[in-house]
């Protein structure tokens, strides 16, 4: 069970005294917004440059980005861990897929809260991870669509099905009170801004998450 928090919750003023804030995540997820695909303008390749300079930690990038299969791999070349598109933005997500792994990323796809878990039936071979959003993405801090935890119960179907030890992400909403049936769903990294970043002490709230993952998880 993974706790990746979302430094879209983070002051950007002062983003690497925030990273040091949060060392007991298993990794940095950054959200990246083009104001295009979705309603918002975030980071650049430029920042997450910076990012993984100063980063102690795994950087776990979200592009929130149309023509994915044209920026994406520029991304993986700065040498981040693992690179997260969204189907609706590519199109070819096979070869996109390919690419991001040849060049030494981890590979992952997202859908969004309407689009389909079949959607990635064909590509789940070339994935290492799957990324079910659980809001509507571009904004922190909304409510957790329930609809969208089905979701997760299908893709971890599909993947077992096909006999795939593919991780499976949730983002958007996740909080101390749903994790736990996020888990049971069949999630196994998750992804947390508000709920992090507004606790008094942001470490401890990461291990509980990650304790209450697991316990879920294990029953
Ligand atoms: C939404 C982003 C999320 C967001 C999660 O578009 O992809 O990563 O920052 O924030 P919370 O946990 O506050 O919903
Ligand atoms: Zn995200």
């Amino acid at each position: 069970m993974h706790i990746h928090p979302s430094i879209l919750s983070a002051d950007f003023a002062n983003l690497e005294s925030e990273l040091g804030t949060i060392l007991n995540a298993d990794a940095y997820h950054v959200d990246v917004m083009d104001n295009h695909f979705v309603p918002n303008l975030t980071f650049g390749p430029q920042m997450v440059e910076s990012l993984q300079r100063v980063s102690k930690r795994d950087l776990d990038i979200h592009l929130m980005i149309t023509d994915a299969d044209i920026h994406a791999p520029g991304y993986a070349e700065l040498g981040v861990a693992s690179v997260t598109f969204h189907i609706e933005a590519s199109k070819d997500p096979i070869q996109l897929s390919r690419k991001l792994k040849s060049i030494g990323a981890k590979a992952a796809a997202a859908v969004k809260p309407a689009t389909s878990v079949n959607e990635l039936a064909e590509l789940m071979p070339e994935l290492d991870m799957i990324l079910i959003m659980t809001v509507e993405p571009g904004f922190g801090g909304q409510k957790l669509i329930e609809s969208t935890i089905a979701k997760v119960s299908q893709a971890r179907e599909l993947a077992r099905a096909k006999g795939l030890e593919v991780a499976i992400q949730v983002d958007g909403g996740v909080t101390e009170e749903n994790i736990a049936t996020l888990a049971r769903a069949g999630a196994d990294t998750f992804v947390a801004g508000s709920s992090v970043f507004r606790a008094v002490d942001r470490n401890r709230k990461i291990d509980l998450l990650r304790t209450l993952a697991q316990e879920a998880g294990r029953g």
